[in-house]
């Protein structure tokens, strides 16, 4: 399968991609959250039930996987790369590791992981990798992102995705610009025009395929702590506006990231975005962790296999509707 093949899996016919890939520190948190035990086989069981739900590949067209549940394997012990690309579904992994402090710039961080990437993506290859994840996370307030944090994260991404692509797979690269903060819509929109101008600058240097890459962004969003909170058209119609001006159309697929966003919400703009805009030369689609994973998670605290796969299926379908524009609450009941 080529880059392009791979790409039009994850993000086309109507499909995105479930991000499964919390770090160890980060399930953590949503386990306590629930209160189930944070431990390897708890992980272990929460991601079998999560991948072995009926129909998911109906909907999901990729999952991405942290190193631990990459080699992990089923009760019957098939691998879980293997089960997802029995379905059709392609596996990935997260290989960056994690964020840093960015020296003499307090309150910003930049990615870690580029040592010994290209040795480690080799081996998820070989083990069925058909993507990549790298996250950069840019936090704003009225000073920031600084330009010298907007442009690490962008030559680190630019870099992880050139390596991806000398391996044989897609990088998704995902520039995160954080909802925390109490910053309007328009400050988004300047961060986001500032953000993704900078990682097509870097991706171009690194000599990396567009057609080849999924870019994961945040939605031209209001800050978590504004007191106006802009409206889903003003949401759908602003995030379209900055990804028309920024975003190359040889790019195959935009996966948003919810990045804190509930599960209605997440599902409401992806669907405005879509229902308005038809020609987009770009899939427009969902990698969504929290968005797809919150009421399935809190019924698989409860023990209760078949409703936490019910509730993952329910959101995969709601946000399946919404990347071709269709979904409707009515849908919800
Ligand atoms: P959220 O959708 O919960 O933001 O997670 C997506 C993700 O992969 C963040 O890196």
């Amino acid at each position: 399968m080529n880059l392009q093949e791979i790409a039009a899996i994850m993000t086309g016919n109507g499909k995105g991609i479930l991000a499964a890939d919390e770090s160890n520190g980060t399930c953590g948190k949503r386990f306590d959250s629930v209160g189930i035990e944070k431990t390897e086989e708890n992980r272990r069981l929460y991601r079998q039930t999560l991948l072995t739900t009926p129909g998911l590949e109906n909907y999901i067209g990729g999952v991405i996987l942290y190193d631990e549940t990459f080699f992990q394997k089923t009760d019957d012990g098939k691998p879980f790369p293997e089960l997802l690309l029995e379905k059709g579904i392609m596996p990935g992994i997260k290989v960056d590791m994690g964020l840093k402090d960015l020296v003499n710039f307090p309150n910003e961080k930049h990615t870690s992981g580029l040592d010994g990437l290209r040795e480690r993506l080799a081996n998820y290859v070989k083990n069925g990798a058909k993507f990549a994840k790298w996250r950069a996370a840019l936090t704003i307030t009225d000073e920031l992102p600084s330009h010298n944090a907007i442009h690490t994260s962008a030559h680190e991404l630019a870099h992880y995705a050139a390596l991806c692509q000398e391996a044989g797979i897609v990088p998704i690269v995902e520039p995160e610009v954080l909802i925390n903060g109490d910053h309007t819509i328009e400050r988004s929109e300047e961060v986001m025009i500032d953000v993704l101008t900078t990682v097509f600058k870097e991706l171009k240097e690194f000599k990396v395929d567009l057609s080849g890459i999924v870019l994961k962004p945040s939605m031209v969003i209001s800050g978590s702590e504004c007191p106006n909170q802009a409206s889903v058209a003003e949401v759908a119609d602003k995030t379209v506006k900055v990804l028309k001006e920024c975003v190359p159309a040889d790019v195959p697929g935009i996966a948003f990231l919810s990045g804190g966003q509930t599960e209605v919400q997440a599902t409401e703009n992806l669907n405005e975005m879509n229902a308005k805009n038809s020609n987009l030369p770009w899939n427009l689609t969902f990698s969504y962790g929290r968005a797809l994973q919150a009421s399935a998670l809190k019924k698989f605290a409860g023990n209760d296999i078949e409703g936490a796969q019910k509730a993952l299926l329910h959101r995969a379908k709601m946000n399946s509707l919404a990347c071709q524009g269709k979904y409707s609450s009515a849908d919800e009941a």
